[in-house]
């Protein structure tokens, strides 16, 4: 696979970035995963919108400009030849001599793309998958997608210890606030599809806003608002979406079943709402 490293076009495995860099030693960073589907980055502006924004709050300059990256991630699909993958951004603030207040001379922009594991995606949106929860240990501003994950790794790692696909955190009120890698959602007892509303404790999906989107056109009923672990294994249905993998439904809370451990009708529906969404979108701009 060939990746956009700062400037260059270079085989993936080309060592290319240097030791200095502060997104190496500090996590000092941002970034964004976007779907390839059928040769499309998927919300291409939606996420091009939530990195300016992550750059923003961290006095981080994009190198290019956004058209600029809009031609760099097509430069990487054009020489890669993939049709279905997953297309990482990722920006740091560069190479300095290591010292936390350090300035470094610019950023380092890294664009690279891989195939989705397509058995494994496959086998989770047809099965469900299962989830625990652990209380959220994360820093106070999460509505920025900075590259310090070392809480969602270590949860993460947790949950596959425990035979479960994700971790979702609990926040100090006791309501779920998001996975680890995903938007949490419930389809509660009362058939409300729930999902926490947004804040600096969780990331604003672009997943979620569309789907919230879609669910308001569809008129299903949907409320922002929290729900606890309890709940959760309560609800009719549970769910967490990507913009990797969309709606991924979760069947199973803590080692125990969501009502019978099957994936719910909802759920199943929804799966499919990329597409419906976009039909709409393009049915929209035809007249
Ligand atoms: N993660 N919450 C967190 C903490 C996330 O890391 C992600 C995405 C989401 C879902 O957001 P979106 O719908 O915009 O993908 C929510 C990506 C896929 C990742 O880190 O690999």
């Amino acid at each position: 696979m060939l990746a956009y490293v700062d400037g260059r076009y270079v085989p993936l495995d080309q060592p290319a970035i240097g030791v200095e860099d502060r997104g190496y030693q500090f996590a000092d960073g941002v970034y964004e995963v976007c779907a390839l589907e059928r040769g499309r980055v998927l919300d291409e502006a939606a996420h091009f919108v939530r990195l300016q924004r992550s750059c923003r709050e961290l006095r981080l300059r994009l190198p290019v400009s956004v058209r600029g990256l809009g031609i760099i991630v097509r430069e990487v699909l054009r020489r890669n030849r993939l049709e279905e993958g997953k297309i990482y951004i990722q920006l740091t603030r560069g190479c300095a001599p290591r010292d936390h207040g350090a300035r470094a001379p610019r950023a380092v922009l890294v664009v690279t793309l891989r195939p989705t594991d397509g058995r494994a995606r496959a086998q989770s949106l047809r099965k469900g998958i299962a989830v625990i929860t652990l209380p959220d240990n994360r820093w106070a501003r999460c509505d920025i997608k900075s590259i310090a994950l070392l809480p969602n790794v270590l949860a993460r790692q947790d949950a596959l210890r425990q035979r479960a696909e994700e971790a979702w955190f609990v926040g100090a009120e006791g309501l779920i606030l998001e996975g680890a890698a995903s938007t949490a959602w419930i389809v509660d007892a009362g058939g409300i599809v729930r999902t926490h509303p947004l804040s600096a404790k969780l990331l604003p999906g672009i997943t979620r806003a569309r789907l919230l989107a879609y669910l308001r056109a569809e008129r299903i009923a949907v409320e922002e608002r929290g729900f606890t672990p309890k709940e959760a294994l309560a609800a009719r249905e549970a769910f967490q979406t990507t913009s990797t993998a969309s709606v991924i439904p979760v069947v199973r809370l803590n080692g125990q079943a969501i009502r019978d451990g099957k994936v719910g009708a909802l759920s199943r529906a929804l799966q499919n709402f990329d597409r419906q969404s976009n039909q709409r979108n393009l049915q929209a701009s035809n007249f």
